[in-house]
């Protein structure tokens, strides 16, 4: 089951950068590519630094620590390797923008 939490303003995330949020103990990173909004655990898989705060360049993150590459899409590190971060699913609505979080009921 999903449960959708509100995590921020429609407007918070703006078009070509990433923001991080703190949700149910979870940092989330939320990136704006032309529009589409996609959302991935914020912790890099290197050494934690946030993902949030790299540079975005199409839908490809680059970690500003050590440059770490990934995906925003899926959270797939690249070169595609077969793994990945979390990805979660979020959503622009009337009154801000959610991220689904699985709940095991
Ligand atoms: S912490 Fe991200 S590449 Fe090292």
């Amino acid at each position: 089951m999903t449960q959708w939490i509100k995590i921020a303003e429609i407007d918070d995330v703006p078009r070509g950068a990433g923001r991080a949020f703190e949700v149910e103990g979870i940092s989330i990173a939320v990136f704006n590519v032309d529009g589409r909004l996609y959302a991935i655990d914020d912790n890099c898989p290197h050494q934690g630094s946030s993902l949030a705060m790299g540079r975005l360049d199409g839908y490809v993150v680059t970690c500003r620590s050590h440059g770490m590459k990934v995906n925003v899409t899926a959270g797939e590190l690249q070169p595609g390797l077969g793994l990945n971060v979390r990805s979660f699913p979020v959503e622009s609505r009337p009154d801000g923008l959610y991220v689904g979080l699985q709940t095991s009921s």
